[in-house]
């Protein structure tokens, strides 16, 4: 089975120039990974030129965040409808980042259901800013769900993907237990079967967070993963080709 790897570059590179490096090794790198489906969100100034220099069937594009509204009085900020215009066929929704800057549970709800009408694939990112002992980060996991999944029909469930990434591991020195993902993993399945019914079992998950070549096949085997949403690792053609190389030995 194909591992789903979305390069998230954050707002990384500094110039136009080194972005286009960057994914020239990037595009080279999938080159040698026929077990990875790699996706690509590079910054939005860079956006338009990078997707139209790519010919190539491998790879596709995220928008890193986009406006549910279809137009309007938003200074600054980017539609879905523009992004799907210049070639972006995902979108990621509620990072862990854009959380902290002020997204909310319901602002991720309207974003996943513009994006499934628009016939984009939203990515939708759930987790606790931090874990206490007495279980808590689950409700807060159920609540981003609930609300992320509120505009989907039950039949367009599974065109959704969620990424698990508490933020005490993103931008972290470890990744957390592929045996934590795991139990994640079985968590998000059966709270979007209680809110959509059996379809929730065919939603595919993915973990985010400090990874890297040294953790990514552990977690892709026993964390009940299809996949990575991968932040450093990405913004470095050496470090995403090593990631690459890591994920296609152990496939
Ligand atoms: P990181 O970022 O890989 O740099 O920790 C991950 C993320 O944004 O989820």
């Amino acid at each position: 089975m194909k591992s789903l790897v979305i390069a998230n570059w954050k707002m990384n590179p500094a110039t136009a120039r080194e972005a286009k490096k960057l994914f020239e090794a990037t595009r080279k790198a999938t080159e040698g990974a026929p077990h990875v489906s790699l996706v690509v969100a590079p910054p939005p100034i860079f956006f338009s030129e990078i997707r139209k220099s790519y010919k190539g069937k491998k790879i596709a594009f995220a928008a890193q965040n986009a406006r549910a509204e279809a137009g309007g009085a938003f200074t600054g900020e980017i539609s879905l409808g523009e992004y799907k215009d210049a070639g972006a066929s995902y979108v990621i929704v509620g990072h862990a980042e854009r959380r902290a800057m002020g997204e909310t549970n319901e602002d991720t709800g309207k974003k996943v259901a513009a994006a499934l009408a628009l016939k984009m694939t939203p990515v939708l990112c759930v987790g606790e800013m931090k874990r206490g002992a007495g279980g808590e980060h689950f409700e807060v996991v159920r609540a981003q769900l609930r609300a992320g999944f509120a505009g989907v029909e039950a039949p367009h469930t599974a065109r959704v993907i969620v990424v698990y990434e508490p933020l005490w591991t993103i931008g972290a020195d470890k990744a957390m237990s592929p045996r934590d993902m795991h139990e994640m993993a079985i968590f998000i399945r059966k709270s979007i079967v209680d809110l959509k019914g059996p379809v929730g079992m065919n939603i595919k998950i993915l973990y985010g967070g400090s990874v890297d070549g040294n953790n990514a096949p552990d977690m892709l085997k026993n964390g009940d993963v299809h996949g990575l949403l991968v932040g450093r690792a990405s913004e470095d053609g050496i470090k995403l080709a090593s990631l690459l190389e890591a994920i296609e030995e152990a496939a």
